[in-house]
């Protein structure tokens, strides 16, 4: 567990290496790819295993790399005792090869999707959807990366080495137990626990607790992927170094954006570059949580303090990288007045002002949350979009901060809270944190039936499961 004394200066903790996910260059395997969702053991706390899931490995699963033009045949069997789906966040694919809550594996059966990959370069994940059971199996650790390329990492002289100067970094929380398992509660039991989230006290980098990265002496990039249920991360360099952001959810930024902090909200995706040419060691820290409305701000620790996640420490190798380069892409421009339509999605968690006090408040709350007043639904179709359009969708959030996220699309934000977006939000994305308000600019470039719709939902994911979703289709 991640306590105060384990502070930036004490490097005690952080000597365990941060595990680098198995690579799947699906390009040098014939551009076939096989999944395999199962239990394992794992260790959060030495000595102490517990259960489990993976994609072919105990926890987490692999990155995949797909070629932008390729076509991948993906085999996802499932070795679970459970229903499970495997969906692509972020990947722009049909309905049907989604893996959406209609999308179901059952035990022992394999799902045979072909990808064909067509999208700019980008980092990716993929985790189960099945409907009521998805914040739990994350929980248990189904998640992976994936990432596009395009060709444009050798172009921008990138740091593109996976696993020296590349490194996928995937932050969750957890709960665990005195003897080291997972402790997980969907709130059924107490609509309030819903609302909050799972949130644990516990925070893992790539699946274990306060890693150690040695880096080169350079560039370093950091593919940011925050996998919590619930819990947005602040993150800070312990020495408040700047860095830059140079790709969002679904791709390269217009050119790299200065900071130093970045607020990362559940399924959202950053690619940062982080110059340790200093050789100076530091700690990633994250800090309080802001966006919990009435549950005001607290860090995973259960204080108002950052706590160190994970340690770099420079070595001194050659780095493959020094120059930050000055420009990136030309994102492909994003025209308002070509939208077609506008809808409004007022997302609710079933936020009381206060405590509800009687049995038939309780029995109540749970029925409130919802979008526009509605819980999911997989038998109904919320929206019907055009095929090649794109629709301005405003959305508002009740009571906290919401991580509103859209399959089959990629989205512009044109506003948030009432302003023009910060520089790191201005690309394309498929995740945004809306406090309040947020306009979108949606465009739909893939099809989805009645039979496989596209899910938009909030991603925190007992809220998704309590129903804060919709579906549409796209024709
Ligand atoms: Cu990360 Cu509906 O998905
Ligand atoms: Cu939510």
């Amino acid at each position: 567990m991640i306590d105060a004394q384990l502070g930036a200066s004490d490097p005690a903790p952080f000597t365990g290496l941060l595990p680098i996910p198995n690579l799947i260059d699906a390009a040098k395997q014939g551009n076939a790819v096989n999944l395999r969702a199962m239990s394992g053991r794992h260790a959060f706390i030495k000595g102490k295993p517990t259960r489990t899931y993976g994609y072919s490995a105990p926890i987490l699963g692999p990155v995949i790399r797909l070629r932008r033009g390729d076509e991948v045949a993906m085999s996802v069997e499932n070795a679970l005792d459970t229903v499970t789906t495997v969906h692509w966040h972020g990947l722009l694919v049909p309905g049907h090869n989604d893996g959406g809550p209609q999308q179901l594996i059952k035990p022992g059966d394999t799902w045979r999707p072909v990808l064909k990959i067509d999208q700019p370069a980008a980092t990716l994940w993929f985790h189960p959807h099945p409907h009521h059971d998805t914040a739990r199996q994350i929980y248990m650790g189904l998640t992976g990366m994936i990432i596009v390329d395009d060709g444009s990492d050798a172009r921008l002289g990138l740091p593109r080495t996976f696993g020296i100067d590349d490194l996928p970094i995937i932050i969750q929380d957890r709960s665990l137990s005195a003897d080291g398992a997972i402790e997980y509660d969907n709130g059924d039991s107490d609509p309030l626990e819903i609302i909050y989230g799972a949130r644990g006290d516990t925070i893992i980098v790539n699946g274990v607790v306060a890693p150690l990265a040695k880096v080169p002496l350079g560039l370093i990039r950091l593919r940011l992927l925050n996998a919590a249920n619930a819990q947005n991360f602040e993150l800070r360099f312990s020495d408040r170094r700047t860095f830059h952001v140079i790709a969002s959810d679904g791709g390269f930024l217009a050119a790299p954006v200065a900071t130093t902090q970045l607020t990362i909200s559940p399924a959202e995706r950053f690619e940062v570059l982080v110059d340790f040419a200093d050789g100076k060691a530091v700690a990633l820290e994250t800090g309080p949580d802001e966006e919990l409305g009435v549950f005001g701000r607290v860090a995973p620790d259960g204080s108002a303090d950052y706590v160190p996640i994970m340690r770099f420490e420079p070595m001194a190798t050659k780095s493959i990288v020094r120059q930050l380069p000055e420009r990136l892409i030309d994102p492909a421009v994003a025209s308002p007045p070509s939208a077609v339509g506008h809808r409004q999605f007022i997302l609710n968690s079933g936020l009381c002002a206060s405590r509800p006090t009687t049995a038939a408040e309780h029995a109540t709350m749970p029925a409130l949350i919802g979008i526009n007043g509605k819980p999911f639904d997989i038998e109904r179709i919320d929206a019907e979009v055009k095929l090649g359009t794109s629709e301005i969708w405003e959305i508002m959030s009740i009571g906290m901060a919401h991580p509103f996220h859209v399959h089959g699309a990629l989205f512009r934000v044109l506003s948030i809270e009432g302003s023009s977006p910060p520089a790191h939000l201005a690309g394309w994305k498929d995740t945004v944190l809306v406090e309040d308000k947020a306009e979108l600019l949606v465009a739909f470039n893939r099809p989805a039936t009645r039979d496989h719709p596209f899910m938009y939902h909030c991603h925190i994911l007992e809220h998704e499961d309590a129903g804060l979703m919709g579906q549409y289709v796209c024709a």
